[in-house]
């Protein structure tokens, strides 16, 4: 018999405290710049089990977080800033998500204090991220909460008609906007879906971990379900949607500084509320590389 995940983690001094109804997951009693093989173990069967992960209280210095995120995986480099150098000199894999401004007034990380509506990371991508996490620097005194939702509960929750026709189904990621509403570099604007950039995926996807199948919607901004007419494609679209984030599904997290958010971009979406500007909001971000295309559910 195996031992249940809470006596795996109790046997290594964890505990496991589930956030919400159907996603996300406190770990605490683990200090992520020294975990050992056997708490990493946990917290990895963890992940796959709810999606996103809350550490509180971590102590971390730029290199722990960058050498716990890549216990995950290899790590992507972020994007040069504005003014071209990497957001923490000598860490190409940190981002910064702030909306702080450097001297020259230019944004010195993404998103600045606006909303950020529902989305998965970078999906557009043929190998998508297949994890992001944000370690909480300065956060304001309210407002910029971070909200998570259950792919797999959001499937759970289709009606059988749509989760077959859904599994037969691609969708097309589009390129051209980020979760804030800005136009990405080098992108073209256009109103019609069927034209942007992107990536066809399966709709509905299998974790290659544990085998559990996920609605895969990336975001509602010019998304399109492949051969179908613009208005049919629509219509699906807002039903599917309909199911993505149910408020049982979802969990809102308000933050602490040295808070590390964990999310799981194959089987979570995520949002941001706004916040106001007269306070910073200072969080380094890191990402896990795609580990290869998302597979359908049905032919994985
Ligand atoms: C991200 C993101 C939300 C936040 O870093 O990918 O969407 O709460 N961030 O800052
Ligand atoms: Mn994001």
């Amino acid at each position: 018999m195996t031992a249940s995940l809470d006596d795996r983690a109790a046997s290594c001094g964890l505990s496991l405290s589930p956030l919400a109804a159907n996603v996300g997951c406190r770990i605490d009693g683990i200090d992520l710049a020294a975990a050992t093989d056997e708490q990493f173990s946990v917290l990895m069967a963890a992940f796959g089990k709810y999606g996103g992960l809350l550490m509180r209280e971590q102590e971390l210095a730029v290199e722990d977080l960058v050498g716990f995120s890549g216990r995950l995986g290899t790590l992507d480099h972020a994007p040069l800033t504005q003014v071209g150098r990497t957001a923490i000199e000598g860490f190409p894999e940190i981002y910064l998500i702030t909306n702080l401004m450097d001297r020259e007034g230019k944004p010195m990380g993404a998103l600045g204090n606006g909303e950020a509506v529902w989305h998965t990371d970078m999906s557009y991508l043929p190998s998508p991220p297949d994890a992001s996490m944000l370690y909480a620097r300065e956060v304001p005194p309210t407002g910029g909460n971070t909200f998570l939702c259950s792919m797999m509960a959001a499937y759970d929750a289709l009606p059988e008609d749509l989760k077959a026709l859904a599994g037969r189904l691609r969708i097309k990621h589009d390129a051209t906007y980020n979760s804030g509403g800005y136009v990405r570099q080098g992108m073209v604007e256009h109103s019609d879906p069927r034209k942007t950039t992107g990536t066809f995926h399966p709709a509905v996807i299998r974790h290659p971990e544990t085998g559990r199948p996920a609605l895969y919607l990336g975001r509602r901004r010019q998304s399109y379900v492949e051969g179908y007419d613009l208005d049919e494609s629509e219509a699906l679209l807002d039903k599917l949607w309909g199911y993505a984030t149910l408020p049982e599904n979802t969990y809102e997290h308000v933050w602490q500084v040295n808070d590390v958010l964990l999310w799981d971009n194959r089987i979570t979406m995520h949002r941001r509320d706004s916040f106001d500007p007269a306070h910073t909001r200072l969080m380094w971000r890191t990402q896990i590389q795609g580990s290869g295309a998302p597979k359908a559910y049905a032919q994985a």
